[in-house]
């Protein structure tokens, strides 16, 4: 049994432009302790498919409509508070982006993990404190009988997330979910975060669900990938294949803008042209093709379905691409390099640049 497996999983937002549906059918599973990225452009439905698992939709306004999200068995989007309050303080946990929007400005960092500790495991005091100072040492804290003492305002950027996976490890929860915990680091603290969640959640065996918008830091971390578009999966397979056989499109454009470390580089990196559909009004077909060098008329007129695609050593691996079916059924790029079909979409643009 995987340890989390949502179904279906439906949330919408009600917006002066309408229904948004930030989130509209998304299955996946996770392990214990597998890592599982998530990634996607910004306003692809990763957050709020985290908020989601913890049902955290802001409310009024945000309503998870259908789904399930199996945690252990139990469907968290129906069980009683109670024991969706004890899920909330021990089985998973949030590292949120911001640490500053989470941590509270006017009290120590000691008394907010000690707080922490009491609610959910009922440790107090001397306990507390020490377990405390263990928890700040684990994420690499200098002096943390010391640091117990400094507000939020007193960490750099980098050691605020170390505060932050220290609080989220403190209930000693099964998941994590660590949405774009190290966007606004730079690139060498980036790492070291990037680091320490991985070595810690290995020693710990604890399962994560990694999000990101940037697929250049995948690499490294997760042993599988879901690609998020539109609020959708679009694209899901072993980070292997994933890398080296980019099924649909939307993925060829997010390699084609990431620095690859492993090959040499092929001119300039381009971003992808456009921007993510508005969930308000969700294009009718694939929600890509409208910003697609590859599309045909089916792409725009009816919605694909995630299928199964054959990866290397017998492994499959899923893209929602109509131009991904079988042979003689209309799929058109299955088996094309992506690689050469990046090189004749930016032979063309140069073209149309040019003329
Ligand atoms: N609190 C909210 N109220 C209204 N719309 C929201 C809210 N949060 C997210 N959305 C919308 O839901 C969609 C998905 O957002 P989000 O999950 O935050 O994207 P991501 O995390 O991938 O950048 C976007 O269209 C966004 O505008
Ligand atoms: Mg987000």
């Amino acid at each position: 049994m995987a340890l989390l497996e949502v179904h279906d999983l439906r949330t919408q937002f009600r917006s002066r432009a309408g229904i948004v549906q930030a989130v509209d059918g998304v299955s996946f599973h996770v392990d214990e302790g597998e890592m599982l990225a998530l990634v996607g452009e910004s306003g692809c439905g990763k957050s709020v498919t985290a908020q989601s698992i913890m049902r955290l939709v802001p409310t009024p306004g945000g309503e998870i409509v259908g789904g399930q999200v199996m945690f252990k068995g139990r469907d968290i989007l129906t069980m009683p508070a109670r024991e969706l309050r004890s899920i909330r303080g021990g089985g998973i946990s949030l590292v949120p982006q911001d640490p500053m929007t989470s941590l509270n400005p006017v009290l120590p960092i000691g008394r907010q993990i000690t707080e922490s500790l009491k609610v959910h495991l009922g440790l107090r005091g001397a306990a507390a404190r020490a377990r405390a100072v263990d928890l700040l040492d684990m994420v690499g804290i200098p002096a943390p009988a010391t640091r117990l003492r400094s507000y939020p305002h007193q960490f750099s950027g980098g050691m605020r997330q170390r505060v932050m996976i220290a609080m989220a490890l403190s209930c000693d929860p099964s998941l994590i979910l660590a949405d774009e915990i190290t966007t606004a680091l730079d690139v060498t603290i980036q790492a070291q975060i990037l680091e320490l969640l991985k070595r810690l959640t290995r020693e710990l065996g604890t399962a994560v669900i990694f999000i990101t918008h940037d697929l250049g830091v995948v690499a490294g971390m997760a042993e599988r990938v879901n690609v998020m578009y539109g609020g959708q999966i679009v694209e899901r397979a072993t980070t292997v294949d994933l890398f080296d056989t980019p099924r649909m499109p939307y993925t060829w454009g997010l390699l084609g803008s990431v620095p690859r470390l492993d090959q040499p580089r092929q001119g300039k990196l381009r971003p992808i042209d456009g921007y993510p559909p508005n969930l308000a009004e969700p294009p009718p077909g694939c929600r890509f093709a409208p910003r697609c060098a590859f599309r045909r008329d089916v792409c725009l007129e009816e919605p694909p379905a995630l299928v199964s695609v054959p990866a290397a050593d017998g492994r499959i691996q899923e893209a929602r691409c109509w131009g991904m079916r079988e042979p003689g059924d209309g799929g058109w790029l299955r088996g094309q390099s992506w690689r050469a079909a990046l090189r004749e979409q930016n032979r063309e643009q140069n073209e149309v640049h040019h003329a």
